[in-house]
């Protein structure tokens, strides 16, 4: 019984934004944040985003990101890659129905730099107009990489933003990272429901900001934990070829912090010399929240600072749509 919810709580935490949305269907007084964290102070978190969407007069958290500039936002691959940007310039959520057919879900926000979710104001909210996912990424697979996209913003972003790692490898073995996000703050953690200032209902794993420190775990030793957590829940079917690839993924997290459902998307980051906070990574993969030798694995930012770049450089000299 055990592995079959272990099975579909990996279903749904690794495919995609069905890890959220769908789930939100299933379980519509429940969405999926930092286990073993404390509330953090949006101010810690520059650019700090929720991904919503918007059914009716319900919002509903999906899923983490991080303003990189004032116009783009940095997210997880699988938070976005079955949204579409529809005719008007709008991005809308899909999502699978029962047969995997997808079906519109509604239009997507980000609400960026809220220490909590309830506190939406003008100001702090913006439809989305461009989805940009990493070409190599590959359809409902995270665990596989190049789980990264970019997002633009409909409007200007006036506050604060996060600053990128750009140089792999910075001594990372010792370093400890810090991870925050509204995601579940237990593995199958019930998720909380408000109504927001301007009326409406607002469905979240946790409407507090959660941020707490994971350690970095060495590759070497998470591919090694990643292989026997496979076949210790009898997972080769579906996670047989699955492995950690260090150039582009960082693992951490020793068992009691980490992040869970509804994190992904959002940042990883330490603490450069200056005591500012560089995002390292972001949120992408884990087997179970908080486990004994189960790291949670992040998509490695300096391997795809080329990309950013050029997609953002890209985008900016292309003609309007
Ligand atoms: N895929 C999850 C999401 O969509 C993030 C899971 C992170 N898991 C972990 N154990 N660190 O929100």
């Amino acid at each position: 019984m055990q592995q079959v919810g272990l099975r579909a709580s990996i279903f749904f935490q690794s495919v995609m934004l069905a890890g959220c949305a769908l789930w939100l269907f299933s379980k519509p007084a429940a969405a999926q944040q930092v286990v073993g964290g404390v509330d953090a102070r949006a101010e810690d978190w520059p650019g700090i985003a929720s991904l919503q969407s918007i059914q009716g007069s319900g919002l509903y958290h999906e899923c983490g990101a991080t303003m990189i500039s004032d116009t783009w936002a940095l997210t997880a691959a699988h938070c976005v890659e079955t949204a579409r940007v529809e005719a008007v310039g709008r991005a809308v959520q899909y999502v699978p129905d029962a047969d995997g057919n997808l079906v519109r879900f509604g239009p997507i926000i980000l609400v960026i730099g809220l220490g909590d979710l309830r506190r939406m104001a003008a100001g702090s909210v913006f439809p989305v107009s461009r989805i940009v996912v990493h070409p190599d990424y590959q359809s409902g697979r995270p665990e596989a990489g190049n789980d990264i996209a970019l997002l633009r913003i409909a409007g200007t972003w006036a506050g604060p933003v996060a600053t990128l790692e750009a140089v792999p490898d910075a001594g990372e073995d010792d370093d400890a990272f810090y991870v925050a996000g509204y995601g579940n703050t237990e593995e199958d953690g019930p998720g909380e429901r408000a109504v927001s200032r301007t009326g409406r209902h607002l469905s979240a794993p946790r409407m507090r900001l959660q941020e707490g420190r994971v350690p970095a775990v060495s590759g070497a030793a998470c591919k090694a934990q990643i292989a026997h957590l496979i076949s210790d829940y009898g997972l080769e079917e579906a996670y047989g070829d699955v492995t950690i690839h260090p150039a582009t993924q960082i693992c951490a997290g020793d068992g009691f912090i980490d992040s869970c459902q509804g994190d992904s998307g959002g940042p990883l980051v330490r603490y450069g010399s200056t005591g500012q906070p560089v995002q390292v990574g972001i949120v992408s993969w884990g087997l179970g929240c908080g486990r004994a030798e189960s790291p949670g694995i992040y998509t490695r930012i300096a391997a795809f600072t080329g990309w950013i770049r050029g997609t953002v450089v890209a985008e900016a000299t292309a003609p309007p749509p």
